[in-house]
Parts: structure tokens; sequence; C-alpha cells
């Protein structure tokens, strides 16, 4: 039976079945839990234990799904560029983010999705930038200030994940939010917990019913807000949504700025703690690298305490490749799902309409015949002249094509202005032979949260 004669209710081809994907090389795996117990135990092992055997092109099936995953530069390329519109994001990420963060930019597709990311873009352009780095500066410098006071050893995961939060609640919202503050945090928490519960339906008691107790609460706070940030002059990130408007000139809808903000706080979250969690682990087992850092900062000349001001960022060439390299070696999105929507062909192998595909960031990131010495930490990697001729897909931490990250610049920013307070103000070290082990699904962290000393630098000058 042809494939594309049958369509799940979403108007896609229904999910192919193991007959239809057999003449792709793979296997199903285990009955009823398949390759999943592998790939949670580690999931960059076990994509390149399959590529091993099977090549990169290859089928699994795991968390009940079947997936065809195309691996390295071009793969990605094909499936991310996506030049023929064939493959469907919203379906893709659909069974993880539906439910709480629904009709976030990443769960639209095609033309309306480009009538959204559009209206979004607004929010990231360099004026609202500007406004929200003199939120960020203030928030690492106080956190930071904490931590140097404190000194001593910390578990930085859970510091970082804290000091995040705090930021996004200024630079998201630009003034204080008091009480709400706290339970907007909770709610947050609640519904990012809930995207991968094992339970997916909100019975009482689990994560998936808290998660969605949060989203509600999310909804009716996010609700109430609107119509005064419309009319006001806000330079925070949902007073820029409140205001944005689509082509035709027309303000996206209540439902819509709720959809979009929600999204934009889940997308932003784990993946800036889980990158900055990884950068300073990569400085703090490289010291060398911290010290080349703290030159390139001393070197701005600023006075101590300053802010680091928007056009002084361009100045930071070595921090920003330090950074990319730490966004290499462990990308926070390790593996970015589609679902084709016609039948397609790659490598030689017929894709079917409704099948599962994945690109993983982390397999090309590791690719020894693009990066040398795949595990070592070099961010000269990203000299200009070392980056000549390397393919525009190998390095993907923030995806590509359609529905490349849209707050790149945000984390680039966020990533130098903590770096410059970090570093300026503290040294940071780890125990000989320290080396943390990192849960890398569904966002890479360390298990014992990254065990690191800190030590005033100001003290250790003088
Ligand atoms: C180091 C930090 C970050 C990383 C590594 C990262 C990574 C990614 C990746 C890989 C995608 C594409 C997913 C796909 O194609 O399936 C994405 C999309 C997105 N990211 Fe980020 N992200 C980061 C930070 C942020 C921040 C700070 C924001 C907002 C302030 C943000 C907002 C978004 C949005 C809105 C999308 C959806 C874009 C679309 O569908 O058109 N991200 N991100």
């Amino acid at each position: 039976m042809s494939m594309t004669a049958r369509a799940d209710v979403t108007g896609l081809a229904a999910e192919p079945s193991a007959r239809d994907l057999r003449h792709i090389p793979g296997s199903d795996g285990w009955p009823w839990v398949g390759n999943t117990l592998r790939l949670l135990a580690d999931p960059k092992r076990e994509v390149e234990r399959m590529a091993a055997l099977y090549g990169p092109v290859y089928r699994s099936r795991s968390f009940g799904m079947r997936v065809i995953t195309v691996l390295g530069p071009e793969a990605n390329e094909f499936v991310l560029f996506d030049r023929h519109r064939l493959f469907s994001s919203g379906q893709g990420w659909g069974p993880f983010l539906e439910r709480l963060f629904p009709r976030g930019l990443m769960l639209l597709d095609f033309d309306e999705h480009r009538l959204h990311r559009k209206a979004l873009s607004a929010a990231f352009k360099t004026e609202p930038l500007k406004a929200y780095l003199q939120g960020l500066n203030a928030g690492i410098a106080k956190g930071v200030a904490a931590w140097t006071a404190r000194g001593g050893e910390m578990r930085f995961y859970p510091e970082i994940k804290k000091l995040t939060l705090d930021l996004a609640a200024t630079s998201f919202f630009g003034r204080d939010l008091g009480a709400d503050a706290e339970r907007l945090k909770s709610a947050f928490v609640d519904m990012v917990a809930a995207i991968v519960a094992v339970v997916r339906v909100p019975l009482p008691g689990t994560p998936m019913a808290r998660g969605v107790a949060g989203r509600k609460f999310m909804v009716e706070f996010l609700t109430r807000e609107i119509a005064a940030r419309r009319e006001g002059k806000g330079e925070d990130l949902f007073s820029e949504l409140c205001r944005a408007t689509t082509e035709d000139g027309r303000l996206l809808s209540d439902q819509e700025v709720v959809d979009h903000m929600s999204f934009l706080m889940m997308a932003a979250h784990d993946t800036l703690a889980s990158s900055m969690t990884s950068f300073v682990w990569l400085l703090c087992a490289n010291p060398q690298w911290q010290d080349k850092l703290r030159q390139e900062i001393a070197g701005l000349g600023l006075p101590r305490g300053a802010p680091l001001p928007y056009d002084r960022l361009d100045d930071l060439p070595l921090t920003e490749m330090a950074f990319k390299e730490a966004l290499r070696l462990i990308p926070p999105v390790p593996a970015l799902p589609r679902r084709l929507v016609r039948d397609t062909e790659f490598r030689g192998f017929k894709l079917p309409a409704g099948a599962r595909v994945g690109v993983n960031p982390v397999y090309t990131h590791h690719m020894p015949e693009i990066w040398p010495e795949p595990e070592t930490f070099d961010p000269l990697r990203f000299t200009e002249a070392n980056s000549r001729g390397r393919h525009k897909y190998a390095f993907v931490p923030y995806g590509g094509g359609v529905h490349m990250c849209l707050g790149l610049n945000f984390a680039q920013m966020q990533a130098k202005c903590f770096a410059y307070h970090f570093l300026s103000e503290t040294e940071a070290s780890v125990a000989q032979g320290y080396k943390p082990a990192w849960q890398l699904w569904p966002i890479p962290k360390p298990n014992d949260g990254l065990v690191i000393r800190v030590s005033s630098f100001a003290k250790s000058r003088s």
C-alpha cells in the first residue's frame, strides 16, 4: 500500500511501518523499548555505534517512534535548509512540545512560520538587544558578586540556572515582577520539566499535571499584562512582542503573544544554562584559555565593574571563539527532529512521506575528518583562516535554514557579558583529575551539577 494514501489527523501521511522502511539499513532494537535505553544512557555513543554499523543514513526506534537519522554536514543542509519545503519542524517537535508550548515558532511551518518569524524578528534587532544587555549586565554582575563573596566550592549548574531565570525575568519582562516573579518562575520550571515526562497525560500528581497547571498560570499572567504593554514604551522582550506586527500590519493576537512568549522563555532558558555550564567547565579544564580571555577582557580598558557596552561586543573575538568551541563540544540541542511532508530521496535511499527524520549536531561536531582531534578544546578552530573551506553546515549548534535559532545573537551577547563579569572578578578551577559525567539528553547537563571553586580574582592579584 502506498504510504501517501494514508493520512493521520494532522493531514500528513501516516508514519511508515517497519515494512515501509526496511530498505534503509538499521535496527528496531529490543521489543517495546527499541533503542531508547541505549540512547538515554549515552546518545552520542549510540549514534556513533549505529553510524559505524549502518552508515550515515539509518533507521532506529526510540521513544515509541521510528526515526531515520541522517548524518553529516550535507544531511544537515538537506534537512535544515530544506530547499523543497519537505520537512515539517512542527510535526518533528510536536510530540515533545505541543502540549505545553503550542504554536511556538518551532511548531509552525512554511508560510505561517515565515509570517510569524518576521513579526518576532523585530524583537531581536540591534536596538532591543542593546536594551536587554543593560539588564543582563546588572543581573550578571550581581550574581557573580554573590558567588565571589561566598567563595569556595559551588555547584555551577544549579546556580547558573537560577541566575538565567532571574535574568530572563528582567530582560524578558523589564520590571520587577514582585510576588508574581516566584510563581512565574516555578510555573515555567514545571512546564519545562513536563516536556520529557514519561506519563504524557496530566494524571494528578504527575509532572505533566504540574506542567499543565504551570501553563494555565503562565497564560493567565501574560494575558493580563498584554494591553498595558501594547500601550507602553517598555524595551523588554515581552513588550516588543506585544507591539510586534505581521507584514500586513496587524498586531499579533493576545493568544499568539502568549504562545510565542512562553516558547521563547523555554527556547532560551535551558540552552543558555547548558551552554554557560559547558563554557565554564571547559575554561576550568583549560586554565590557559581562562587567562587568555581575561587578558582580552582587560584589553577593553573598561573601569572595574563597568557594564559591558553593546558596541564593544565585537572586541572579544577570543571569547566568541571559546564559546563557539563549547557549543561544538557540547551542543545544547544535540538532535533536531523533523517529519517528512512528501516522499524524497537522500543518498540513494527513498525516504517516505510521514517518516520522522533526525539530524544530529553532536555527531557532526565530532567528525574527525572535519574537526581533527575532536575531543580537544581548541577555540582557534574558529579563526577565519581555520574556518576557510569548512562546510557551512558542519557547525550547527543553532540549527540552520528557516528555523535557525532566532535568539543566537542574544545567546552570544549573554555569553560574552557573562564571561566579561565572571572572569574579571573571579578565578575558577576544578579539582585535579575531575571530569564530570554529562547527561546529554534532552539538554546536556553535568550529572553532579559541575563542582568548581571560585575565588576573587581581585584578591589573588593584590
Ligand atoms: C546557546 C544558546 C542557544 C542554542 C544552542 C539554541 C539552539 C537552537 C536550535 C538548534 C534551534 C533550531 C531547532 C530546529 O531547527 O529544530 C533553535 C531555535 C530557536 N531558538 Fe534557540 N538556542 C539558544 C538560545 C536561544 C535564545 C536565548 C532564544 C531567545 C531569546 C532562542 C530562541 C529560539 C527560537 C525562537 C527558535 C525557533 C526558531 C524558528 O523556529 O524559526 N534560542 N535554537
